[in-house]
């Protein structure tokens, strides 16, 4: 049965999600934490529709039968493609990134020029754009696909040289726009926020982690679904390919030894 006491289900395609995990467990230090990172198959940004629609339902029921309460869908692919598909799915409440994220982009953009970026799926959504229009007409805003991102954050290549040189390559033509807000479209994307920031310098960067994570507590709070246990939560990871190679770079990230995590095969993928 679900509790309050139930965990809460993040999940994307990889690693990029533990920026939305690192927020949450920050607000909500004492909620349990199932997060799953679909590594046998990312990236998902680069594919179609119905494909980013499969796998991020066979994410959604791998998490439901864990049992958990709310569902945080931690990958701006699934959100702009697939959240009402999971929403029609399950009977728990499920929390994306783009609306969250859109409303952080709009309370910081003083002169109305907001970037998007993100993968192709998600630009070519156009998700970002109808979100923040629907808080704001009167807005600008330019999208761009920087599909590389993805790989260079699986992979640990988080700063340094090459990072450098291909978050130059895409930026440039953004910094042209005039933007004063660059929202990370993109929940791999924040793990190269420092050479984002070199190449942006003076941009306000948004990173939805947190403002997803203040949404979810309130959600949570209204259930009334919060944990009653008062101790701290704990957390689990869940990924379909090697455990070692997530957990070395998820733990640099997070600053915490992520032992408990381990590789599982979803029904799909059997
Ligand atoms: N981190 C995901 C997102 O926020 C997906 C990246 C990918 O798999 O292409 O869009």
């Amino acid at each position: 049965m679900i509790t309050g006491n139930s965990p809460i289900g993040i999940f994307d395609s990889g690693i990029g999600g533990l920026t939305v995990f690192r927020a949450v467990s920050r607000i909500l230090p004492g909620e349990d934490i199932i997060y799953l990172g679909d590594t046998a198959r990312v990236p998902y940004g680069t594919r179609s529709s119905e494909t980013i629609a499969r796998y991020s339902f066979e994410c959604t029921d791998f998490l439901i039968k864990k049992g958990v309460k709310i569902l945080v869908v931690a990958c701006n692919t699934v959100s702009a493609i697939s959240l009402a598909g999971i929403r029609e799915r399950v009977s728990v409440p499920v929390i994306g990134v783009i609306e969250p994220g859109a409303r952080a982009a709009l309370a910081a953009t003083k002169n109305g020029r907001i970037g998007v970026v993100g993968t192709e799926a998600t630009i070519r959504s156009s998700a970002y754009v109808k979100a923040i229009k629907a808080l704001d007409e009167g807005v600008d805003i330019f999208g761009l696909a920087c599909p590389l991102f993805v790989p260079l954050a699986e992979e640990g290549w988080t700063d340094g040289e090459v990072a450098r040189l291909v978050a130059e390559r895409y930026l440039s033509s953004l910094r042209e726009m005039e933007i004063d807000t660059i929202v990370l479209g993109c929940t791999h994307y924040p793990l190269l926020k420092k050479v984002i920031a070199e190449v942006m310098s003076g941009v306000v960067i948004i990173d939805s982690a947190v403002e997803t994570a203040k949404t979810l507590k309130i959600v949570l709070d209204e259930g009334p679904l919060l944990s009653t246990r008062g101790n701290a939560g704990m957390h689990k990871f869940f990924v379909t390919d090697s455990a070692e190679k997530f957990r070395a770079i998820g733990s640099r990230f997070l600053g915490e030894d992520m032992k408990d995590s381990e590789k599982v095969k979803i029904p799909a993928l059997l």
